[in-house]
């Protein structure tokens, strides 16, 4: 049973760590391709959802580490799973850099640095792809 429940807790963070990085990516690029900066109630939405994002990043490597323990009794697993973790240690480092930029930037009065938020956002991308076919492939 508790490993259903941390299995749910799992995908449930998958599903808010996805949709924040397409929901906040498809913002940013409707404003790049009208060639506007989000204003002062969009950027601030784009610093919750950032927020959440690594939120649910957290949640999921306490999940998945307990996950590992109780299916598989550590971190061995296989060659596809070494790769999940990797890309997702980028993931989570990514995604406190960045937060910590839009923070610091906000406290300023100042936008992101749209060169960083873009390389960023491109990277995330990525990575959560990675991450996910790596995971279909460790667990088929
Ligand atoms: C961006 C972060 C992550 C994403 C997108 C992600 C994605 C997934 C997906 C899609 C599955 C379902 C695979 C399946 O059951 O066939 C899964 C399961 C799992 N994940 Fe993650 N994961 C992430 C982070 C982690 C981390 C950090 C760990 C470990 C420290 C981890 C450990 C596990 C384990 C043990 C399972 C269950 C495998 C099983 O059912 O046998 N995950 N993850």
């Amino acid at each position: 049973m508790i490993i259903i429940i941390i299995k749910f807790i799992h995908y449930l963070a998958i599903v808010f760590s996805g949709g924040v990085l397409v929901g906040s990516g498809l913002i940013q690029s409707v404003y790049n391709k009208e060639n506007k900066v989000p204003d002062i109630t969009i950027s601030k939405i784009l610093k919750i959802l950032g927020f959440i994002g690594l939120v649910s990043l957290i949640v999921l490597w306490i999940s998945g580490i307990i996950l590992s323990n109780l299916i598989y009794g550590g971190f061995v697993i296989n060659s596809a799973f070494t790769l999940k973790l990797v890309a997702a240690a980028f993931l989570l480092i990514l995604s406190f850099f960045l937060n910590l930029h839009v923070y610091n930037s906000s406290k300023k009065n100042l936008p992101p640095n749209k060169k960083i938020v873009k390389i960023s956002t491109m990277s995330a991308r990525t990575l959560i792809i990675v991450v996910l076919i790596s995971a279909a492939v460790a667990f088929n």
